[in-house]
C-alpha cells in the first residue's frame, strides 16, 4: 500500500511485536512508501537515514514497544518512553533548576525526558555529549541558554510518552506489525 502523505504529516508506526530496528525501518519503508530494500545509513552518532533524505525517519524504542517516525519534512528527532517506568532521581538531578521546577510527576519527568532526546535525535546528536547544553522549559527548547527555533510536539499513547522534534504540524499514530517470521 502507498499513501500520499501531507508534507507537514509525521507517520508514527509502532508495533509491540519484538523487531530489530533495521527490519523494521526497512518493512515500513517498504509497505508504506514503496522504497524496497532501502539504502540506509548512519550518521558519525549512529542515526540511520536514507541519503537524498526524500523520506526522513527515526526508531525509538521503550520496554516492549518499538516505534517509527516517518516524514517528508526534513530531519525529524523521535523519542518515547514507556510511563510505567518511575522518575529516575539521578537523572531528575541533571536536570536544569528550572526544568525541575516544571517537574512533579513522573508523567512531567518523562515529557521532559522524552522532549529533550527528541531535540538530541533530531540533531543527530549524542545524548552524553549534549545533555548538560539541552534544556526543555516552557514547552521550548534552549541550547546553552538561548531558545532553539525547533518544534517539539509531544503526546500520550499506549501508555507512553511521546516526543517529536521537527518541522511537523500534524502526527499520525498507527500499528503496524512486522511480518510473522
Ligand atoms: C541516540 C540516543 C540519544 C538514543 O538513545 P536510546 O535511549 O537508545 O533511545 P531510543 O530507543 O529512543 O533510540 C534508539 C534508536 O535511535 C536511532 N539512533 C541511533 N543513534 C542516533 C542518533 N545519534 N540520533 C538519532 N537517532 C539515533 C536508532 O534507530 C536507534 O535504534 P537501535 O539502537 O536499535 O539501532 C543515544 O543512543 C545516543 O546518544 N547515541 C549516540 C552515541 C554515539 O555518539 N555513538 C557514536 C558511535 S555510533
Amino acid at each position: 500500500m502507498r499513501v500520499c502523505y501531507n508534507k507537514g504529516m509525521l507517520e508514527i508506526y509502532f508495533t509491540r511485536v519484538p523487531v530489530r530496528s533495521e527490519d523494521y525501518t526497512r518493512h515500513i519503508l517498504q509497505k508504506y512508501y514503496a522504497i524496497p530494500a532501502a539504502d540506509i545509513r548512519k550518521t558519525i552518532h549512529g542515526k540511520p537515514f536514507l541519503p537524498g533524505d526524500k523520506v526522513c525517519f527515526n526508531l525509538s524504542h521503550s520496554k516492549g514497544l518499538t516505534a517509527l517516525a516517518v516524514g517528508r519534512r526534513g530531519a525529524v528527532g523521535f523519542d518515547c518512553e514507556d510511563l510505567t517506568g518511575k522518575a529516575r532521581p539521578a537523572v531528575l538531578a541533571k536536570f536544569s533548576a528550572r526544568e525541575r521546577g516544571e517537574i512533579s510527576s513522573t508523567r512531567d519527568f518523562y515529557c521532559h525526558w522524552t522532549a529533550r532526546e527528541s531535540y538530541v535525535k533530531y540533531l543527530a546528536g549524542s545524548l552524553a555529549a549534549l545533555w548538560r547544553h539541552v534544556e526543555w522549559y516552557g514547552g521550548r527548547i534552549y541550547l546553552d541558554g538561548k531558545e532553539e527555533p525547533v518544534r517539539v510536539t509531544q503526546f500520550e499513547r499506549e501508555g507512553c510518552s511521546f516526543s517529536f522534534c521537527g518541522d511537523y504540524t500534524r502526527y499520525a499514530l498507527r500499528r503496524a506489525d512486522p511480518p510473522a517470521r
